[in-house]
């Protein structure tokens, strides 16, 4: 059984963290479906934290299931993840910490976070340290293969040896973007770099690729495949899959439920981009959803459409 830090966990499966994505009404989401490992929300800043930013603190909110919930913070100050470990300690029911050491987005690296941590070393090892200071929760670190050269032999020594208790790696440089195919020939020389566990990222979209990737490492992480097909890890340990019609449905209510109204339609939007894909939906349809301003229409359109696709 996979174990991180203190937590056992059921299954090897995890959504990625996914900004815009991965908020609390579709973590509950996943977690009605089932079969996964934990949940990670969205990056949160650890500056917006220790500044009590309300979005930011919105981001924290949470709900009580078996399931494990891991906050994952991005920031450059070794200080801030020390505050932002503590006020999560104090005021969440979190169960984990992870770290982003991979967002390659301009507006993060250029403030010395996300990605350029793989770069920053000196850095990475006073966050990775302050963290594991201030808690006893179980703590992983997200990071890519490295920022423009493949540096995990450094990086890795670095997270292991300031006691993380599990490492998950896209199998990409920064530089790399989306741009080449994520390279999971390195997941053979990461586990004999480590002893901590390692989650495997980048580039499933498919039940057989799923399940060879498993093969190489202790856990797999699907991004974009997950909200592609939410109900991939029933899926892929049961062979049977929910209703997209069903999840469309439950994913609005959790939505409406979570979020003042004038958040409705770009959430909505924010969903169905991938929710959509590979669905046999025709472009026209998808122009008409994406370009309207009324969500009554994205709304109920959305629904029949899935509900005559099911
Ligand atoms: C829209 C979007 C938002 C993302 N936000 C985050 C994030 O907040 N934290 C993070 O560590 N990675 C983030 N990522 C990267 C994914 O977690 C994942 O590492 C990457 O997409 C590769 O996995 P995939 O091929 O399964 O999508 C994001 C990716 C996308 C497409």
């Amino acid at each position: 059984m996979l174990r991180i830090g203190k937590i056992k966990i059921k299954y090897p499966y995890f959504p990625s963290p996914l900004a815009g994505l991965t908020d609390f009404p579709f973590r509950k989401l996943l977690d009605s479906i089932g079969y996964v490992g934990a949940l990670f929300t969205e990056m949160v800043s650890t500056e917006g934290l220790i500044r009590k930013n309300l979005q930011t603190l919105k981001m924290l909110e949470s709900f009580s299931s078996p399931t494990p919930k891991f906050v994952q913070l991005f920031g450059n100050n070794p200080h801030s993840f020390a505050e932002s470990v503590k006020y999560i300690n104090d005021n969440t029911s979190f169960d984990g910490i992870d770290l982003n050491a991979g967002c390659p987005v301009k507006k993060v690296v250029n403030k010395g976070a996300g990605s350029f941590l793989l770069k920053d070393t000196e850095n990475l090892k006073k966050i990775v340290k302050s963290i594991r200071k201030n808690t006893e929760k179980a703590f992983t670190v997200k990071i890519r293969l490295g920022f423009k050269k493949v540096n995990i032999s450094e990086t890795i020594k670095i997270i292991e040896s300031e006691g993380a208790d599990g490492i998950i790696v896209h199998f990409r440089t920064k530089k790399d973007g989306y741009s080449v195919p994520a390279r999971w020939e390195f997941a053979e020389k990461i586990k004999e770099l480590t002893n901590l566990p390692v989650i495997g990222n980048g580039d499933i979209f498919n039940i057989e690729t799923a399940k060879e990737r498993l093969k190489k490492v202790d856990g797999i992480m699907l991004g974009r495949g997950i909200v592609i097909n939410p109900s991939f890890f029933k899926e892929l340990k049961t062979g049977k899959r929910e209703k997209d019609y069903i999840i469309l449905e439950r994913f609005i209510r959790l939505m409406e439920d979570f979020y003042p109204e004038e958040k409705w339609l770009p959430r909505l939007k924010a969903f169905l981009r991938y929710f959509s894909k590979g669905k046999g939906i025709s472009k026209k349809i998808k122009r008409e959803l994406f370009l309207s301003k009324d969500y009554e229409f994205v709304r109920n359109e959305s629904l029949q459409i899935f509900s005559e696709l099911d």
